[in-house]
């Protein structure tokens, strides 16, 4: 069976640790700030989990030092500093200032843009732009051909939709090799 340590016990460390035990029925580990618990939680398990703050990830894993050699290491970390410099959305918008830009469509194979659908199942449409009411009539559109429209927040966020886009291409043709008969759908919303 394999053992998994969590260094971490926060939001993320704890959800973890309840489903691969609960569920998952795996040997569970956890360990935060003290580095001894750290060490041996690391040394112990077959794949380590940090699940701490971007800014932790060095401190915690000069804690694990030889501990980390050889074994599975999950990077769960979401970046809030880096947001990319812009996108190619708000550059087009800057170079069409009396334009209201908005981002759709990318994050969608061509072959499903017809129906909005995956197998027959509907697939989110994400839809970024400044302008509230040219939004919606993107995603108007979008629900008129089947899709899930979400609204994705300002043009800025594009910059994101613009990552997903890359993703669902490298999902499909890249070593994944999924190929084009995948879609993203935000549940919950
Ligand atoms: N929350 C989400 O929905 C979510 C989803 C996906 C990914 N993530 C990512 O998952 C990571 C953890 O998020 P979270 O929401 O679980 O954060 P959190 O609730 O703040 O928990 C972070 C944990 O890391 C511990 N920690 C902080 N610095 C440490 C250090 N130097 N050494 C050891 N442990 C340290 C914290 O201990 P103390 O509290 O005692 O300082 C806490 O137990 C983040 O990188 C986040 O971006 C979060």
């Amino acid at each position: 069976m394999t053992r998994v340590s969590i260094i971490g016990t926060g939001a993320v460390g704890r959800a973890l640790e309840a489903g691969l035990q609960g569920k998952g029925g795996y040997e569970v580990r956890s360990a935060s700030h003290d580095e001894r618990e750290v060490r041996d939680a690391a040394a112990w398990g077959d794949v380590i989990i940090l699940a701490v703050p971007l800014a932790a990830v060095d401190d915690v894993l000069k804690t694990i030092g030889d501990g980390g050699r050889g074994k599975v290491v999950v990077d769960v970390t979401n970046d809030f500093g880096e947001t990319p410099p812009t996108s190619r959305a708000e550059e087009l918008q800057a170079k069409a200032p009396a334009a209201r830009v908005v981002k759709a469509f990318n994050t969608v194979f061509a072959k499903h843009m017809a129906s909005g659908k995956v197998k027959g199942e509907a697939v989110s449409l994400f839809v970024a732009g400044d302008d509230a009411s040219a939004k919606k009539q993107v995603m108007d559109l979008g629900r008129s051909i089947g899709f899930l429209p979400v609204d994705a927040g300002p043009l800025k966020n594009s910059r994101f939709l613009e990552s997903l886009g890359m993703l669902n291409i490298k999902l499909g043709f890249g070593p994944s090799k999924y190929g084009e008969d995948i879609g993203f759908r935000l549940v919950g919303a």
